[in-house]
């Protein structure tokens, strides 16, 4: 395991559209162990590997629930239902947050780090947290789509 170095906004990387994973190799495997040691390493909640600097299609997620680690190959969103609008953040910009609008819920399929493929449907924040993720793998960030971003203190409260 190795933590990689998070890439920060305004890197070019953080807005290139990903490449689909072809073919699960021992590579894919060792970037999403490094790609979840170094989320939970930087406390966050999901994390794309454009954010370290690869431009392939794998995310993990773990938003602290019953289905701890989620990490996704190539993972699409297959539908999406209601809305939610609340705060977001992102490791790529440390020290802001934004409001999103996003769906309440959705199911997102991918494959697995053996090549099968998995379904998740998540509401709340891992559907947020599964939004966010994908978005990155389409070189967007949720400065991008937010409707308001704002500077955080390090407590995490808004500034004034
Ligand atoms: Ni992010």
């Amino acid at each position: 395991m190795a933590l990689r170095i998070i890439v920060l906004e305004p890197d070019e990387v953080l807005h290139q559209v990903a490449k689909e994973v072809k073919k699960i190799t021992p590579n894919v495997q060792k970037l999403l162990t490094d790609m979840a040691e170094t989320m939970y390493k930087a406390e966050g909640v999901g994390l794309a590997a454009p954010q370290i600097g690869i431009l392939k299609r794998v995310i993990v997620v773990d938003v602290g629930d019953e289905h701890g680690l989620i990490e996704l190959i190539n993972p699409e969103i297959m539908s999406k239902e209601g809305e939610q609008f609340g705060p977001e953040g992102c490791l790529s910009i440390p020290g802001y947050r934004g409001d999103v609008r996003r769906a309440q819920t959705v199911t997102v399929k991918g494959l697995d780090r053996n090549g099968n493929e998995v379904t998740y449907t998540g509401s709340d924040l891992l559907a947020r947290a599964f939004q966010h993720e994908i978005d990155h793998l389409n070189g967007v960030l949720y400065t991008d789509i937010a409707e308001r971003v704002y500077e955080i203190t390090p407590e995490g409260e808004e500034k004034e």
